[in-house]
């Protein structure tokens, strides 16, 4: 895995998007998977403001979601097609009807949306980019601890702590889902690439377990150590429980150079 620790969340956001950047200018036609959560936030505001100065297009981009609530209509705030919309669509120059998520239509067996996600996912090709965040307890996706780690897209139920987690974004009175749709553990794993974005305190424990502990469906991030191409950006804070770091920082400081010499990194 190619870690990369940086001073602050803002200086994660700024290198994010400017990997997504690269990649669109080389391929304006990548397929990119994308991701909700408070950690995408800075990074989709460097993205909206990158095709506003023109830098970037994704006109011809088409993009797979992670997850999406089940019970939770697109028009409801809470859904996450209307984060995507309010955060990042209805501000690029993206065609909406190529922006996907695993959504259920009224009236649709949840069970038969995974296999068509993985169908749609398919025929565009697969992911050239997945960016991810990480949950507290290791998730990534809504692939709560003990998922399979060949699992694909599929419903699954939110753990206590998950929906503890998101509950501060829900009103008292507010219906708050205890399912989801989300991508399998296998589909994430089937991306070219994937970036993956922590910062504050309060994910050191999960960095920690994904970058240096047993690959384990106990922390599903594990599964990342698998993969031939994963860049991790944290903060100072999310690196906080990371006893390799000295060998990162190191590492680092090499692909700098080599960077220069040959364009790209080629840590994994
Ligand atoms: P967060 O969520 O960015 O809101 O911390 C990350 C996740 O749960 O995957």
């Amino acid at each position: 895995m190619e870690i990369i620790i940086l001073k602050n969340a803002e200086k994660v956001a700024a290198m994010g998007g400017e990997l997504v950047a690269e990649l669109l200018r080389v391929s304006p036609a990548a397929v990119l998977g994308l991701a909700t959560g408070g950690t995408q936030l800075a990074l989709y505001r460097i993205l909206v403001a990158k095709c506003h100065a023109g830098e970037i297009s994704f006109r011809n981009t088409c993009s797979f979601n992670l997850d999406e609530y089940l019970g939770v209509t697109p028009d409801n705030p809470q859904s996450y097609r209307a984060y995507m919309k309010r955060e990042l669509f209805d501000q690029i120059d993206i065609d909406q009807d190529n922006a996907f998520l695993p959504e259920c239509d009224e009236g649709q067996n949840p069970v038969l949306v995974g296999p068509a996600y993985e169908q749609k996912i398919r025929e565009a090709g697969g992911i050239d980019l997945q960016l991810l965040g990480i949950g507290v307890n290791g998730h990534i996706g809504f692939n709560e601890p003990s998922s399979s780690l060949n699992s694909r897209t599929r419903v699954k139920t939110l753990t206590r702590q998950t929906f503890e987690d998101n509950s501060r974004l829900f009103s008292p009175d507010e219906f708050q889902p205890t399912l989801a749709i989300t991508m399998g553990i296998a589909t994430i794993m089937n991306a070219r690439r994937i970036l993956l974005l922590a910062t504050g305190e309060n994910k050191a424990a999960a960095v920690s377990k994904m970058v240096e502990g047993p690959l384990t469906a106990m922390c599903p991030a594990s599964i990342l150590q698998m993969h031939e191409r994963v860049t991790v950006l944290l903060d100072e804070a999310a690196a906080g429980g990371l006893r390799n770091r000295d060998y990162y920082e190191w590492t680092h400081l090499q692909n700098e150079s080599l960077k220069d010499r040959f364009g790209r990194s080629h840590e994994s």
